[in-house]
């Protein structure tokens, strides 16, 4: 892997640092989309590249709503810190997110998380992901991504704020932009988007992305 993970997750133990305020935006987001699923029956999240599990499960653990579902993380000491954390019906798997083969199996979810995934792979490959989410989700499902501001990009495929791109590939897919926090005085991006259309069918063992 590129980065040291256990150094970038370290920003989180200070409570007023941007990535400190990413987290909580995460968490607020995540909490109002298990709010709005309907109660009939326990709701299913997917997240990729889930680290320490801090941006999910600290909310799991407050919601009335039943949660089952899966976290996939590469690293072993952060997968193993995630799994001491979950609670009865989220398994913590120490595997690669970026093919389809390590959670085909725990789709279609209500809920997809791609927090910290998009400033970290290539345009290509966040396109590859957003046009492959659906196949991911129930109908009605939401997916809750996150893209940092200043990480660098390829500044010959687009203008501005690389969020931007994110943004109009959901949209372009088909979903419908639920919420969408750019502070002012601070890089990160956070976004929430639903899917309209119908039930989703992995295509197992598929190269979403890698980490470069
Ligand atoms: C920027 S952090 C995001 C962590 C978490 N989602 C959050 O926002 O707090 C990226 C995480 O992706 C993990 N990672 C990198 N490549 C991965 C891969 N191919 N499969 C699964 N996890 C990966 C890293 O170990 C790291 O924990």
């Amino acid at each position: 892997m590129s980065r040291d993970w256990h150094e970038w997750h370290r920003e989180y133990d200070d409570p007023v640092s941007p990535l400190s305020r990413r987290l909580a935006t995460v968490r607020s987001a995540l909490a109002s989309v298990l709010a709005s699923v309907p109660a009939s029956r326990p709701v299913r999240l997917l997240s990729l590249c889930s680290g320490d599990g801090r941006d999910t499960l600290p909310v799991l653990a407050e919601s009335s709503a039943p949660v089952s579902g899966v976290l996939v993380e590469l690293d072993a000491e952060l997968a193993a810190r995630a799994r001491a954390g979950a609670p009865a019906g989220i398994e913590v798997r120490t595997a690669d997110a970026g093919t389809t083969a390590s959670y085909a199996d725990a789709a279609p979810v209500d809920v997809l998380m791609l927090c910290g995934i998009f400033g970290n792979v290539t345009d290509s490959d966040v396109a590859r992901t957003v046009a492959a989410a659906p196949s991911l989700l129930t109908p009605g499902g939401h997916v809750i991504w996150t893209r940092g501001a200043s990480v660098p990009h390829d500044p010959t495929s687009y203008d501005g704020d690389p969020s931007e791109l994110v943004r109009s590939l959901f949209v372009q897919t088909g979903f419908e932009e639920v919420a969408f926090v750019r502070p002012d005085d601070a890089s990160f991006r956070v976004g929430v988007a639903r899917w309209p259309g119908p039930a989703g069918s992995p295509e197992p063992g598929r190269r979403l992305f890698a980490f470069v």
